[in-house]
Parts: C-alpha cells; structure tokens; sequence
C-alpha cells in the first residue's frame, strides 16, 4: 500500500519544559515551510491536543525565540489524554485541522503516549528527545541538558566560595527524577569531594567518614551533589544522617527549578535545530514512530519503543574520574 504523502505536520512540547525546546520548534516549523508543506502549532501538549488549541504557525510564529528558554507552545499534564475518550477527541481535534503527522518534543511519558495514541488511531510521529534529565536511549544528549547542567555549574562554583571560606560541608541537590547524569556531570565539572547517583551504589558509612577526613585532610570546601532520586535520600534527609554521625556542620542547598529555565547553551540551540530538522525529513520520509537522536555525531532514528525500554547507561569515564580526582 503506498503511504500518504504528509501536507499538515502538527508540532508540540510536552512534559518537563527544557531549554532549547524553543529552538526545536523554530527548526520544526521552518524545515516544514521550507518542504513546502504547512504546520500548526498543539498548544499544552496534549491537553491542548484533547481540547482543540491548535494554530497554524508560520516563519514569523518562530521569530526571535531561539534564545529563549521554556516553550512558546507551553506545556502541561493531561489527564483526559489517558484515556480512550481523551484520545478519541485529540484524534478529532487532529483530524478537523487536517494534521496527518505529529512532532513530538519532550521525554519518555511523551513518547509513550505518543506510540499508544499511533496504535489506535495511526497519526505517524516522530519524537525529538527534550528533557534537561537526559535519560533517554537513542540519543547521546537530550535537548535541554547541556543548558541544566551549565545552569547548575555556576551555582556549585558559587557554593564553593561560601563553602570555602567556612570550611563547611555542602549538600546541593540537582534534579534528574530517577537518573544521575545531571549529577555526574555537574558533580565531575564542579570538582565535587563526593557525588551520589541513582545507578551506583551509595555508602552512608563511607561517605560519613570521608566526611570526617575532610578537615583532617585540609580541605576547605566539601562539596557533595546529591541526584534527587538517590537512594539514600534526599539532600536535607542525608545531610541530616551525616550531622548525627559525626556532629559536622553542613548546609544544604536544592537547586530545584532554576536547572529548568535560562536561555539555551549553542550546543543545546544547535542539537534542537539538527533534530527538529531531521524530525521533519523522517516524517516527510514517511517514517514512524521513531526518535530521531545524536550518536556519535550522527542523526540517527530509533523505535520509539526502545528509548524507554533500553537503559541509557551512564559514562563510566566520569564515575571513574569521580573516584579518582576528588581526592
Ligand atoms: O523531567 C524533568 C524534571 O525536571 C526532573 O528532573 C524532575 O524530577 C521533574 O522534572 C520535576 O517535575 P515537576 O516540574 O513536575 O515538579
């Protein structure tokens, strides 16, 4: 059977919002233009899907928001898509405007509703990874990463001056759900005394007495980056456990939300224009249910289905260099 060439591609942002999102959409938007084919924008994911709040976009609907962080399209979480009624009525939103292909751009919970809505009522679409976590397989970063980890960069080097001059303990907690590469990376790039991650394990004997070899040792800061899902808690509730342990002073500090806003690093800007593209030409190609993502330096398609089901595993180049440099 031939595949129905692709006219009107529906273009939306769900999930976590990550910096560079904005960039996809510009990418998505104008390489749909630029195929001579017309694109609408889905606001609120697909809440908005469910409800109808959808508008064509043109080149000047993108103008000037590649800087920027958040997603013009917003987003949000819907309770309606979750189930068949919801579904059935974004099916109908969909098929009134005449979108015949999807652009997704966010994270796993996105992807996922994304292959169970084509299993029902197959709208083709593809994904484009955005999510500041980067726990997605098929891609060597997610959109939105390079941005939060960077944002948390300069508060630990801040910490470290304050830290520093009290001789003080810091526990600063970075976001992640349930993976530790913000961590890592934060933890590796801010010279941290000790990082703990979901994916390995974490020893609240060890780490109290590292804690205790610190001033004997001389060093002035002690900085610890604790992934929110570790599994010895969070950074007060550790910092806590630590304290009774040893009676050392520490200070906790959560960075939370701020990891998630902020204008979007080049690499960031440059990773969501290449995917957003590439998106597109999948579509166009009459791919579906795919991810497109960047491994090794190269734009590659991946079944929707394996970015969730396949462990992205973490770089063991920078758990070593955590055991080695923090000395
Ligand atoms: O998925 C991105 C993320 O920022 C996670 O790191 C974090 O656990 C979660 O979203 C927070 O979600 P919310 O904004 O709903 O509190």
């Amino acid at each position: 059977m031939m595949k129905k060439e692709i006219e009107k591609i529906g273009v939306f942002t769900s999930g976590g919002d990550a910096p560079g999102m904005n960039a996809a959409v510009r990418a998505v938007v104008r390489t749909t233009l630029y195929h001579g084919k017309e694109v609408h924008g889905i606001k609120r994911g697909y809440r908005g899907m469910v409800e109808g709040e959808i508008e064509k976009m043109g080149p000047r609907s993108v103008s000037n928001i590649i800087q920027s962080g958040g997603t013009i399209l917003k987003t949000a979480r819907s309770e309606a898509f979750l189930t068949k009624e919801g579904r059935r009525k974004a099916y109908q939103s969909l098929m009134s405007h005449a979108i015949d292909a999807l652009a997704a751009i966010g994270g796993d919970g996105t992807f996922r509703g994304a292959v169970e809505f084509f299993d029902e009522f197959g709208v083709p679409v593809v994904g484009i990874p955005s999510t500041i976590d980067n726990d997605i397989y098929g891609t060597d970063f997610t959109i939105g990463f390079d941005t939060a980890v960077n944002t948390a960069l300069q508060s630990v080097d801040r910490i470290r001056d304050t830290a520093q001059s009290h001789d003080r303990v810091f526990l600063i907690e970075v976001m992640g759900r349930q993976a530790g590469f913000i961590g890592l990376a934060v933890g590796v790039s801010g010279g941290a005394e000790h990082i703990l991650i979901p994916e390995t394990k974490s020893d609240l004997d060890a780490l109290c007495e590292e804690a205790r070899s610190w001033a004997r040792r001389q060093k002035g800061s002690r900085i610890v980056i604790v992934s929110e899902g570790d599994e010895l808690g969070n950074a007060a509730e550790i910092g806590k456990k630590i304290a009774e342990r040893t009676g050392i002073d520490y200070r906790v500090c959560v960075l939370g939300h701020t990891q998630r806003g902020g204008s979007p690093t080049a690499r960031d800007r440059i990773l969501a224009s290449l995917l957003g593209k590439a998106a597109v030409e999948a579509l166009l190609d009459g791919e579906t249910n795919v991810m497109v993502g960047e491994v090794n330096g190269e734009v590659v398609r991946t079944p929707l289905r394996e970015t969730w089901e396949k462990k992205k595993p973490i770089d063991d180049r920078l758990v070593q260099l955590r055991e080695i440099l923090s000395r």
